[in-house]
């Protein structure tokens, strides 16, 4: 197999500007195009409950799963312990923020009379946060407490950082299926145009994403002594 290319620019300082271009843009979209976010409205469209789901599930599983998968271990000084935590208290964040946004979007359905896990993004969706916890309870189990023997550890890590890539690819799946849908859907019932800046803003945010996730691949596959340090740490 050729070898993956040695990167030369600051991929890692990439992925961090992009998750955070990322964040930014769905909070911008839910504010300024949609209204905004409410946990609870007496608006009949219950769209602000709505627009709580996209932005935190995004920021959960997209942005914070990101800066967790690697830049906690590149930019924060300190112990290996320090390290492991501050990976598994970001990783617990985005879990919560994203349970939140999972609630908003069923209590909408539920308000909405509308039917549940009828779409393909709803299954992708499903799984990727089942997946996600799982990920973390077994992470926190095998690392951290009460911690797994030596040869437990070596044995879940590879699977650990496989899994990691692998749900954080789903969850740029997900979110790009749910943009698509959503703008699907507000074209169908007349809210805006085809060409119209929201739908555009919306395809440029997916096309970031998905960039997003190559950058992502990109920090991993290409060969550095940097990245060996950033999971060996994990397993110690
Ligand atoms: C990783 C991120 C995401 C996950 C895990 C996720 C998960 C889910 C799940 C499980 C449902 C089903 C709720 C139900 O049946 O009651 C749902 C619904 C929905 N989501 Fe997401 N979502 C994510 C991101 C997004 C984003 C970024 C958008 C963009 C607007 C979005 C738009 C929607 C829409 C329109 C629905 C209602 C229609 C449907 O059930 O497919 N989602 N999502």
């Amino acid at each position: 197999m050729a070898a993956a290319p040695a990167v030369r620019f600051p991929v890692f300082g990439l992925v961090r500007l992009l998750g955070l271009a990322a964040a930014a843009g769905i909070l911008f979209w839910a504010v300024h195009f949609r209204g905004g976010m409410a946990l609870s409205t007496d608006e009949e469209s219950k769209l602000p409950l709505f627009n709580v789901h996209p932005v935190l599930m995004l920021i959960g599983l997209v942005a914070l799963n990101g800066e967790a998968l690697f830049s906690s271990y590149k930019t924060v000084p300190g112990t290996k312990k320090l390290k492991k935590l501050v990976h598994l208290a970001v990783q617990f964040l985005a879990m919560f923020l994203s349970l939140i946004g999972l609630w908003a979007v069923w209590k909408f359905h539920d308000e909405r009379k509308i039917d549940h896990l009828y779409t393909l993004h709803s299954w992708l969706g499903l799984a990727c946060f089942i997946f996600f916890s799982l990920q973390w309870a077994a992470g926190f189990w095998t690392f951290w407490y009460p911690g797994g023997s030596r040869s437990g550890r070596a044995f879940l890590l590879p699977w650990h950082v496989f899994f990691g890539i692998f749900i954080y690819v789903l969850a740029i799946a997900t979110s790009v299926t749910g943009l698509l849908e959503k703008s699907i859907f507000m074209q169908s019932a007349k809210m805006i145009e085809r060409f119209s800046t929201e739908a555009m803003f919306m395809n440029s945010l997916a096309m970031l994403l998905v960039l997003l996730s190559g950058l992502v691949i990109l920090a991993i596959v290409s060969p550095g002594p940097s990245k060996i340090d950033t999971y060996r740490g994990s397993s110690e």
